[in-house]
């Protein structure tokens, strides 16, 4: 069964604590920051981060839509989060990266936008145990999935060692093809939170995969 984290940048932001409580029963919490620069948006920074950590109990993944994470790294060790993920378009010294995050705790994740090749990711891939294939192009929550990344979730099932995470897009039946293709986690915003009732669309697309 995949796990599910919830992308709460697509929740109601005036509310977090209760979106934060609503969503306790997913497995971990995926926060997007961005910086306007690395993507045409900017959303949640540092300090929300901050005062969302001791709101719930799940292991916080922060997804950094960011030009320069390295640039960032001191900052992000300060967080009490579990997970770091950076785009590889917006590295290239993922290891410096990662060894810094390492000393704080917090492991790192790479992410690849639907554009971009696993051809040559070879040595980058070999740093990191979890892979986020972008199911959209970055930037905004409630678009949909472009299904020709199904065919790199595919070959990463069939490569890579670690986790297979897959971002934007997920709806029932595009967790049934990321599942099918061999994605691990599967993050969901606009699904989760547009829906009446969180825990049951927590539990569909955990168990949907099954049918
Ligand atoms: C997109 C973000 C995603 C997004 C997911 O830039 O990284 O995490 O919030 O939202 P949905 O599931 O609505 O595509
Ligand atoms: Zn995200």
């Amino acid at each position: 069964m995949p796990e599910v984290s919830p992308s709460i940048l697509a929740s109601d932001l005036s509310n977090l604590a209760e979106v934060l409580s609503a969503v306790e029963t997913a497995d971990r919490l995926h926060i997007d920051i961005m910086d306007g620069h690395f993507v045409p948006n900017i959303s949640m920074g540092f300090p929300i981060v901050e005062s969302l950590q001791g709101h719930t109990p799940l292991p916080i993944d922060l997804h950094m839509m960011v030009a320069n994470p390295l640039e960032l790294i001191d900052r992000v060790s300060t967080l009490d989060i579990d997970s770091a993920t950076i785009h590889v378009e917006a590295i290239e010294d993922v290891s410096a990266f990662k060894r810094r995050a390492e000393t704080a705790g917090i492991t790192t994740g790479l992410a690849i936008n639907p554009e971009t090749d696993i051809d040559g990711l070879g040595p980058q891939l070999s740093e990191i145990n979890r892979i986020t294939v972008m199911g959209v192009t970055p930037g905004f929550t409630g678009q949909t999935f472009q299904p020709e990344v199904l065919e790199k979730v595919e070959l990463l099932d069939e490569t890579f060692d670690g986790r297979i995470e897959v971002d934007g897009g997920i709806t029932l039946e595009t967790a049934r093809q990321c599942v099918g293709a061999g994605a691990d986690i599967l993050v969901s915003g606009s699904t989760i939170f547009q829906s009446d009732d969180e825990v049951k669309t927590i539990d569909a697309l955990r168990t949907v995969s099954a049918e």
